[in-house]
């Protein structure tokens, strides 16, 4: 495996290769949701590329930034057993210039669920991986389901963007508790992870609701916030896979996303329907 620090540096090995490029960016404390990615990469591309970089202009002030895992030996060691061609670890004063030309997260679309908890979230997100894909140039690119608006958005902006590279969306990996894998699990107490599953546990019940027949939105939702109960909320969203209100579930065209908050921690997920 070939570590890379320098944008510039990867940009020009990765063209020398001209072969088929699978790429799975990260902000490392990689876990089996990252190597997920990381093994649907290996299957259908000839060089795989992880970038490890947690990126500053997505964490509002005073969110996690400074407390965020990091675990770069340990990662390192994760992405060699996984069959990582290239890791990317660039810093952030290579990344970004001031005074510097941005893209935003649309207004509508970015600002609410999680835009509407974290303004600007979704800004820096866009604008990270727009660098990462234009300095990568990969043919496919992984972004788990977990983080379905982040996904969302990010197929908005290669559409309106005309870029070439082909999102493969990935299915969320849960631990045997059913709890989704988030680098962020690491914050809970023992105490508050069993809390924790009560949001899994109000998405499995909401599908058992809809494979029952029941799919009036408000029925599921109402039953969803029981099952929820105390958790702090974010937002219970039912809506169709292009993030619009619905009244009735479909399936196959639908997604439920919760977000809810564990003592300090903003814990996210969801199920497609
Ligand atoms: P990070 O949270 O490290 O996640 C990297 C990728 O792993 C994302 O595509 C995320 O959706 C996926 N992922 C996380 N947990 C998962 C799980 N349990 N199952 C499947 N996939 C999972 O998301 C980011 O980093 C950043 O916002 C990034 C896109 C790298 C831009 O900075």
């Amino acid at each position: 495996m070939k570590t890379i620090s320098s944008a510039l540096e990867l940009k020009a090995y990765l063209r020398n290769e001209n072969k088929t490029i699978g790429y799975v960016p990260t902000m490392g404390a990689l876990h089996e949701g990252h190597i997920t990615l990381i093994k649907e990469a290996k299957k259908n591309n000839e060089v795989v590329v992880v970038s490890i970089f947690v990126n500053p202009t997505q964490f509002l002030a005073g969110e996690d930034l400074d407390k965020y895992p990091r675990r770069d030996e340990a990662d390192k060691k994760i992405c060699e057993l996984a069959g990582v061609d290239v890791l990317f670890m660039p810093q952030a004063d290579e990344l970004y210039f001031e005074d510097e030309v941005k893209i935003v997260a649309p207004n509508v679309r970015g600002y609410v669920l999680e835009g509407a908890t974290r303004p600007g979230h979704f800004s820096g997100v866009l604008r990270v991986v727009m660098k990462l894909l234009n300095i990568v140039n990969p043919t496919n690119a992984y972004f788990g389901k977990k983080d379905a608006q982040q996904l969302n958005l990010i197929e908005l902006m290669i559409k309106q963007y005309f870029m070439d590279v082909n999102i493969v969306p990935v299915d969320t990996v849960r631990d045997a508790d059913g709890l989704a894998l988030s680098s962020r699990n690491v914050y809970l107490s023992k105490e508050q992870r069993q809390e924790a599953l009560k949001i899994p546990k109000s998405l499995y019940e909401a599908s058992k609701m809809v494979s029952r027949g029941i799919v009036n939105v408000a029925e599921i939702k109402e039953q969803m916030l029981k099952i929820l109960e105390p958790l702090e909320i974010g937002y219970v969203a039912i809506l169709s896979r292009e993030f619009e209100p619905i009244d009735e579930v479909v399936i196959g065209e639908s997604i439920i996303l919760v977000e809810a908050l564990v003592g300090d921690t903003r814990l996210l997920d969801n199920i497609w329907l």
